[in-house]
């Protein structure tokens, strides 16, 4: 019970299998684009070398965490003996439809299918498949290495031992495990995306600036990052359609998007990754200042 396979090595990817390496797991991560695979390969170096130089990590326990990983593009060979395959794709339903398809051929009847989705139901993946009590969500946080919390959502035809089992292995992970059930943003989302949202209407009414909002929130409710600038680090688009999931899957207008937002999806102003958002980015991490759009 030690091989896994993580589809996707962007951001969220390449943290869940550093995290999954670091608890001694044999990790396969795979990626249809060699590119970012290689681009997640030095993400984990990077990463290991920041705990390696905050004294959290050995220099000498390195190598075994990068022996754990096997970076390939080759979907049937990097599922070969994983018990668990967690996927980390985009979260477009269609290209997940597919994947689930492919993984419901491709693995042993008795591995589980785990989906870091951050609003898709659960249930409706778990259907793509015909494997659907050994489907279930397990939702990491960004950055993975770093944040505490996993979401664990069972569709409705999960079986309860494979909740068991990805309640044990999230505490091998040294992470803390929440059970919740699917609904449309589970509990992080549900909770987390009204608030940006919110701030973003907030700053849409003209109410307050960027920079107000987010000191507000972060000198006043002591959150580690304003909601803009998290909205930034997450991804416009990824809150936009986290937002259109809570919206339709409620039917509820008042998880309806703010204009802004959509616009500025529109405009490609995506946050950190695409260099501009609320904020504008030097590099993938460097905050220069409040993006012109909203300077006075
Ligand atoms: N990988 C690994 N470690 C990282 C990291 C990364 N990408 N970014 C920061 N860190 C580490 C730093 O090394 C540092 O470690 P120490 O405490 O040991 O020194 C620690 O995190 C704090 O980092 P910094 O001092 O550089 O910067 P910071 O204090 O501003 O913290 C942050 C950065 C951890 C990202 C913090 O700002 C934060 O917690 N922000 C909110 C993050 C959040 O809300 N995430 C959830 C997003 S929602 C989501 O992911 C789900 C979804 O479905 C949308």
């Amino acid at each position: 019970m030690h091989n896994i396979a993580v589809i996707g090595s962007g951001t969220m990817g390449n943290g869940i299998a550093q995290v999954f390496a670091m608890a001694g797991f044999k990790v396969h991560l795979i990626d249809i684009s060699t590119s970012s695979l290689l681009q997640a390969e030095l993400i984990i170096h990077k990463n290991l070398d920041r705990l390696i130089d905050k004294d959290k990590l050995l220099l000498v326990q390195k190598p075994d965490i990068i022996n754990n990983i096997h970076f390939t593009s080759d979907l049937e060979l990097g599922l070969k003996d994983a018990f668990l395959v967690v996927e980390a794709i985009s979260e477009n339903i269609l290209l997940k439809e597919k994947l689930f398809n492919q993984l419901d051929k491709l693995t042993p009847n008795d591995c589980i299918l785990a989906s870091n989705t951050s609003s898709i139901s659960i249930t409706s993946l778990a259907s793509f498949t015909g494997k659907p009590g050994k489907v279930i969500g397990m939702h990491f946080m960004n950055p993975v290495p770093v944040m505490q919390l996993v979401e664990i959502i069972p569709g409705l035809l999960t079986e309860k031992e494979v909740t068991d089992k990805l309640i044990e292995i999230s505490i091998l992970l040294n992470k803390t495990p929440f059970v919740v059930s699917d609904f449309p943003g589970f509990i992080s989302n549900r909770i987390l995306m009204p608030m940006i949202n919110e701030a973003i209407l907030s700053l849409q009414e003209k109410v307050a600036g960027v920079n107000e909002i987010d000191q507000i929130m972060k000198l006043g409710m002591a959150h580690p990052m304003g909601p803009l600038q998290l909205a930034d680090y997450i991804g416009l688009d990824v809150c936009l359609s986290i937002l259109n999931v809570l919206k339709d899957g409620f039917g509820n207008p008042k998880y309806a998007p703010a204009v802004l937002l959509i616009n500025m999806v529109k405009a490609g102003k995506l946050g950190v990754k695409s260099g501009e958002g609320f904020y504008q980015y030097n590099d993938l991490k460097k905050i220069s200042g409040i993006s012109a759009l909203f300077a006075n």
